[in-house]
């Protein structure tokens, strides 16, 4: 394990020793794993870390980057990304647990980027007995958004949804009890709904696909002068088209009047929480790989084949591909899959 690798979650180096890990310096870690575990995805300087016979195994969002895909396809690397792991049931149980803290992330950074010292309207989103709470739209139904909700619900603000999928619209009436007001996504009803909004959350995904960019520069220029657009499904390339990605140390920028967070990495900002909440999920997977090798660990499992994005050169996820205009190898191709 890198030294102080666990540093900002508050796990210090001694009590990884004291279970029996090496602790080795950064470079030591890339070049004499088999399986390589991290959090996010490889910047420009350790693209020269990339080496065939690695298993790579973390977020990745490549079909957001196109330099890093052509990194890791040349490198010759194995990358095995957490948020395309998906299960027979469409669930994406490694990004499930950063959405979780994403999405409440977004509803506190939409109150405190709303207050005036921030550049905010001015408004607090709860309001007070006798003047009216302000108003949160969230794009998109899925984990990010319904827990984004949840905490604008909890903040008393007045909150609408915007979904594509009936179903997943009625399981979050069944779930929220009636308190959200649930819209169908149109192009439409979205530029509606942002033009009256104190808060807009992008939440949206298509798994491993950029995402859509549902809110124009238009409907920007239509929002309210001070509002907040948090648009968490930068990681993805965004869902609005004035979105572009930003840290922690410098989080909003302004375009026509309207606050954007765009945060890549949103739960960086809570490491103790997020570092629990995402080993929790990671860990059976990697259990898998570590014991059986990748053939058999996907053999084992479907949901890790659609984890493998990069094989040998060959792209081996049809969405990351397409982003790219690479070729598609279904990974089948290049893995026989082992007989578990
Ligand atoms: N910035 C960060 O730090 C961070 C952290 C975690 C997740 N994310 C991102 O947040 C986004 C959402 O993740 P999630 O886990 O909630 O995904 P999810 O799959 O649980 O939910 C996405 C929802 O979007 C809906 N959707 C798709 N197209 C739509 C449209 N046109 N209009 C309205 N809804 C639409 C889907 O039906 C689905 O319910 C992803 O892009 C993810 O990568 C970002």
């Amino acid at each position: 394990m890198e030294a102080g690798a666990g540093v900002g979650s508050a796990f210090q180096d001694g009590a990884y020793e004291a279970v029996g890990a090496r602790l080795a310096s950064v470079d030591d870690v890339w070049s004499e794993s088999d399986l390589l575990l991290k959090v996010k995805e490889p910047i420009e300087p350790e693209y020269g870390r990339l080496r065939e016979g690695l298993v790579l195994f973390t977020y990745l969002h490549i079909a957001a980057d196109e330099r890093l895909t052509r990194a890791l396809v040349d490198s010759g690397i194995t990358a095995v990304a957490y948020e395309t792991v998906e299960t027979d049931g469409r669930q994406l149980p490694l990004l499930a647990p950063m959405s979780e803290v994403a999405g409440r992330l977004a509803a506190q950074a939409g109150a405190y980027f709303l207050e005036k010292p921030q550049g905010g309207r001015g408004l607090l989103l709860p309001g007070v007995a006798g003047v009216a709470p302000g108003k949160v739209v969230i794009i998109g139904g899925g984990i990010v958004g319904y827990n984004a909700a949840v905490i604008a619900l909890g903040l008393g603000a007045q909150v609408t949804i915007l979904e594509r999928s009936i179903d997943r619209m009625r399981h979050l009436e069944e779930i929220l009890s009636g308190r959200v007001t649930l819209l169908m996504s149109s192009a439409l009803q979205i530029e509606e709904s942002v033009a009256g909004a104190d808060v807009v959350i992008g939440a949206v995904l298509i798994p491993g696909a950029l995402a859509p960019k549902l809110v124009t520069r238009h409907m920007v220029r239509g929002m309210k002068e001070g509002s907040v657009l948090c648009d968490v499904a930068i990681d993805q390339g965004g869902c609005a088209e004035t979105s572009h990605p930003t840290t922690h140390s410098d989080p909003v920028y302004t375009v026509d009047g309207v606050t954007h967070y765009c945060v890549a990495n949103m739960p960086g900002a809570v490491p103790i929480t997020s570092t629990k909440a995402l080993t929790n999920a990671t860990l059976p997977y990697v259990e898998e790989i570590a014991d059986h090798g990748l053939a058999e660990a996907v053999a084992r499992d479907r949901a890790l084949v659609r984890g493998v994005n990069v094989l040998h050169g060959k792209v081996t996820y049809e969405a990351v591909a397409e982003a790219h205009g690479l070729d598609f190898t279904p990974l089948e191709d290049v893995l026989p899959l082992s007989p578990v």
